[in-house]
C-alpha cells in the first residue's frame, strides 16, 4: 500500500471520472491533519464527521491521519472522542467497526477556544505539531471552515497570524469553505479577497456538495463516454431543459441560516447552476481542474437573462397544512422565522444560453422546500419528430423524447420514448427505459462529502468551483434577486406537498410547456 499520495499534481491528466473501484486503493490520502471549525454544527455532526469515519472504514485514510476539532465547548479530548463516536454511530454510511474506530480515535483531538482568542490558535498549532511528532502527520493541514461566512475573515486571519496558513518546503496547507460564498456578487468578491489574502487560490477548496454526488459526476460520463447523446444534445433537437431540486422538508431547524437567504440563493446560485453548466458545457479537453472549470465558466458566462424578469421567474412560500398524512407548520410559523418574512422557499427561473449549441433552448430551473417529494433531476426534453405518422393514436404530449438524469433518490437515468402498445391496433404510447445505479452496481455510492474530503486531502481540485464560477453565478442570480426585492411583497403562498405556486406553472404555460411531474 502506498502511503504518500498527499499531492496529485505530479500526475497531470489523470482522469478522475475513470476512478474505477479496482484502482481505488491508489487514492489513499497521505499523512495529514483535518481541522474542523464548527464541530457542533449540523453539517459537521451529520455529514463531515461520519464521512471521515467512512473514509477510514474504506481504508482511504492513512494511519498517520488526525482529526482535530476546534470549538468553544468546554470539552476535553475524551469528550470530543465520545461526541465523534456518537455521530459516527448515528450517521455513518458504513457499519461501525471497532478496530477502524480504535485506530481513528487515537488521532482525534479537541482544541477549546473562541475565534477571537489568539492563544487558542497557538494551542491549535501546538496540538498539530505534537500530532506531527506523535502520529507522523508531517505538517500537512486542511482547515475546514464549517462556520458562518461572517467568521471566515477572523479565522483566516488567526490562521495566518499563528503561522498555520503558510506551508514550508514540501508540506501543504489547504482551506475548505462551504457555501454560501457570499450573499451577492459584491459580498462574494469581498469574501474571496479575505480568503485569498491568506491562502493562495490553489489552496482554497470551495465545497458545492452536489459536485461530490456520483450522479452529478455521471452527467459527464453519460454525455462524453457515449456516442448516443452528444449528436442530439443541441438546439436542433432539444426543445428545453428542466432542472428540478425538490425537497419535502421545511427548513429543518436552520431558520437562522435560511431566513433572508431563500431558495434561490441557497441552491439555485450554486447546485442548480452547476448542474446547468455540466449539462450544457462543451467537452473539456481533459478532466483536469482548469480544463473542466474553463468549460463550465464559458457556459455560465453565456447565460442570457430574460428581458422580462416578471414573466420568467416565480417565487413562493409554503403555508401550513397536511403533507403525507402529517400536519406541518407553514414557513412563517416555523421556529425562528419572523412572522412577516418575505424569504422565498420556492424559486423558479428561466434562462437561455447564448451559444450556437443552445440558442433558443430555454433552461428552466426550480427549487423548493415542502414540495410533493424529494427529487433532484435534469430533464433534457427533445423536440417532436418532424413527421408524426402516429399522430392519430397519440396522447397529447406524445412524441417528446426525454433524457432524465436522476440525481436523487433512485439515482440513475431514464429515457422516454414512444413504443407500440401490444394489440392489433397501431397505438403508440410513451414508455421509459431505465438505468438505476442500484440495479447495475452492487456497491452503494459514497456520500458526496466522502469524495470531497478525500479530494481535499489528495489536493485534487476538479470538483471544487473556483472563484470565477462563483462570481458568474451571482451575476446570473443578482438581477432576479434585485427584481424580487423591489417587489417588496410576500412570495405567493403554496400548499405543502404541492408542486409550488401557480405562478411557476404559468411561467412554463406562457411558453407552451409544462413542468414534469417527477
Ligand atoms: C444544501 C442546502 O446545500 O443542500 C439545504 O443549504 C438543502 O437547504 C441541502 O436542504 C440538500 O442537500 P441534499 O444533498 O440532501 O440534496
Amino acid at each position: 500500500m502506498s502511503a504518500d499520495h498527499g499531492d496529485s499534481s505530479a500526475r497531470p491528466g489523470r482522469n478522475l471520472l475513470r476512478d474505477p473501484r479496482d484502482r481505488r486503493l491508489n487514492r489513499i490520502a497521505g499523512p495529514s491533519s483535518l481541522v474542523l471549525f464548527g464541530v457542533t454544527g449540523d453539517l459537521a455532526r451529520k455529514k463531515l464527521v461520519p464521512a471521515v469515519y467512512d473514509l477510514a472504514n474504506r481504508g482511504l485514510l492513512p494511519p498517520s491521519f488526525a482529526l482535530v476539532g476546534f470549538g468553544r465547548r468546554e470539552w476535553t479530548n475524551e469528550d470530543f472522542v465520545a461526541e465523534v463516536k456518537a455521530n459516527v454511530k448515528a450517521y455513518a454510511r458504513t457499519p461501525f467497526d471497532e478496530s477502524v474506530w480504535e485506530q481513528l480515535s487515537q488521532g482525534i483531538r479537541f482544541v477549546q477556544g473562541a475565534f477571537d482568542d489568539e492563544t487558542a490558535f497557538k494551542r491549535l498549532r501546538a496540538t498539530l505539531e505534537e500530532l506531527d511528532d506523535q502520529r507522523g502527520t508531517r505538517g500537512n493541514y486542511a482547515f475546514y471552515l464549517s462556520i458562518p461566512p461572517k467568521a471566515f475573515e477572523q479565522v483566516c486571519r488567526q490562521l495566518s497570524e499563528s503561522g498555520l496558513a503558510q506551508a514550508e518546503n514540501d508540506k501543504w496547507r489547504r482551506v475548505v469553505i462551504e457555501k454560501p460564498f457570499g450573499h451577492d456578487l459584491e459580498s462574494a468578491r469581498q469574501l474571496n479577497d479575505v480568503v485569498e489574502s491568506v491562502f493562495p487560490p490553489d489552496a482554497v477548496f470551495r465545497i458545492d456538495h452536489y459536485l461530490g454526488k456520483e450522479t452529478v459526476q455521471n452527467i459527464l460520463a453519460l454525455r462524453f463516454a457515449n456516442q448516443l447523446f452528444e449528436p442530439l444534445w443541441n438546439a436542433n433537437y432539444v426543445d428545453h431543459v428542466q432542472i428540478t431540486m425538490a425537497e419535502d422538508i421545511g427548513t429543518g431547524g436552520r431558520a437562522g441560516y435560511y431566513d433572508g437567504v431563500g431558495a434561490a440563493r441557497d441552491v439555485i446560485q450554486n447546485h442548480l447552476l452547476q448542474l446547468l453548466a455540466l449539462t450544457a458545457m462543451e467537452e473539456p479537453i481533459s478532466f483536469d481542474a482548469d480544463d473542466l472549470r474553463a468549460e463550465k465558466e464559458k457556459v455560465l458566462a453565456a447565460v442570457k437573462l430574460p428581458d422580462d424578469l416578471s414573466t420568467h421567474s416565480a417565487r413562493g412560500q409554503f403555508t401550513g397544512g397536511w403533507q403525507g398524512g402529517e400536519k406541518v407548520l407553514g414557513y412563517l410559523e416555523e421556529e425562528g422565522i419572523p412572522a412577516d418574512s418575505t424569504t422565498e422557499t420556492y424559486a423558479a427561473i428561466r434562462v437561455d444560453i447564448n451559444t450556437r449549441r443552445w440558442a433558443g433552448v430555454p433552461f428552466y430551473l426550480r427549487a423548493g422546500k415542502r414540495l410533493g417529494r424529494r427529487v433532484t433531476e435534469i430533464a433534457v426534453v427533445f423536440k417532436r419528430a418532424p413527421n408524426l405518422l402516429f399522430r392519430d393514436f397519440a396522447e397529447d404530449d406524445f412524441g417528446q423524447n426525454a433524457v432524465v438524469i436522476r440525481v436523487q433518490p433512485d439515482e440513475g437515468a431514464t429515457i422516454r420514448l414512444g413504443s407500440k402498445v401490444p394489440g392489433t391496433q397501431t397505438e403508440v404510447r410513451d414508455v421509459t427505459m431505465d438505468f438505476g445505479y442500484g440495479h447495475s452496481f452492487t456497491e452503494s455510492s459514497p456520500e458526496a462529502y466522502e469524495r470531497l474530503i478525500l479530494d481535499v486531502l489528495l489536493g485534487e481540485p476538479p470538483l471544487f468551483p473556483r472563484h470565477n464560477e462563483v462570481e458568474l453565478s451571482w451575476k446570473i442570480l443578482d438581477p432576479f434577486e434585485a427584481y424580487w426585492a423591489g417587489l417588496d411583497e410576500q412570495p405567493e403562498p403554496y400548499a405543502p406537498g404541492s408542486w409550488g405556486p401557480a405562478s411557476a406553472t404559468e411561467l412554463l404555460a406562457r411558453d407552451g410547456r409544462t413542468w414534469r411531474r417527477p
